[in-house]
């Protein structure tokens, strides 16, 4: 048999027009990724407890979408239903946990930091959190001049450090030792954002 016959249709780049076009190809079209707004928080945050165990307060949500309204995002389905989210808040490096410089001869380093990120089941592998976090990182880079971008991920998660490693380019920084309640590894992961003229 000719091997060649067996290519299915989903995975080819361009789809013959006898091909009907894949769930997946069908569902990311309908997709509309825009900037969170307070109101978006309460599903966000269902999101959030559907998808990961760590949970936040909705102070915590709204503090960031309110300090950084620029660099938040969801993705919402042709109903208008949240069905992804990325949050994300802006750090300066030379501040230490209190918010107090530690160097004032330095111009502090300023850095983006992705808090959350995640997709309901049903809508992953369409492109959604790699499309939520280009925009944030855009974002971050441009409206705030961030130099880089920083977040922590489960050493076990697949996924996730597939995402940000294979698919957005970041790096491990550092392992952060039980960083997780649970006892679990951190990768402190990394991307250097383009330099921005002023
Ligand atoms: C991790 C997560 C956000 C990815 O969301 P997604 O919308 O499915 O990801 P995308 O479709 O944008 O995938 C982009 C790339 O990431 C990688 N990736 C995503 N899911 C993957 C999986 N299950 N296995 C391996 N690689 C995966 C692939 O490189 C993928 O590119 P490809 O589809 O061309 O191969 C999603 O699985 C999720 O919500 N997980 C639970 C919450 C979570 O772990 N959040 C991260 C906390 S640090």
């Amino acid at each position: 048999m000719n091997a060649v016959t067996n290519v299915g249709c989903v995975t080819r780049p361009i789809l013959p027009r006898s091909c009907p076009p894949s769930r997946n190809l069908r569902k990311s079209s309908k997709m509309n990724i825009r900037l969170a707004k307070p109101e978006d928080l309460p599903h966000i945050q269902a999101a959030n407890l559907q998808n990961l165990p760590e949970n936040y307060s909705m102070k915590f949500w709204m503090y960031h979408i309110l300090s950084w309204p620029q660099i938040s995002f969801v993705a919402e389905d042709n109903k208008g239903r949240i069905v992804g989210y990325v949050l994300a808040r802006v750090d300066a490096e030379e501040e230490d946990d209190t918010g107090t410089r530690k160097d004032f001869d330095k111009e502090p380093e300023i850095h983006g930091h992705v808090n959350s990120i995640s997709v309901l089941r049903s809508y992953r592998r369409l492109g959604l959190a790699r499309k939520l976090m280009l925009l944030s990182q855009e974002a971050m880079s441009t409206i705030y001049k961030s130099s880089f971008v920083s977040l922590h991920v489960r050493k076990s998660n697949k996924a996730a450090i597939s995402l940000y490693r294979d698919s957005l380019g970041f790096r491990v920084d550092k392992v952060e030792h039980k960083y997780y309640g649970d006892g679990e590894d951190a990768l402190s992961m990394r991307l250097d954002l383009p330099k921005q003229s002023i």
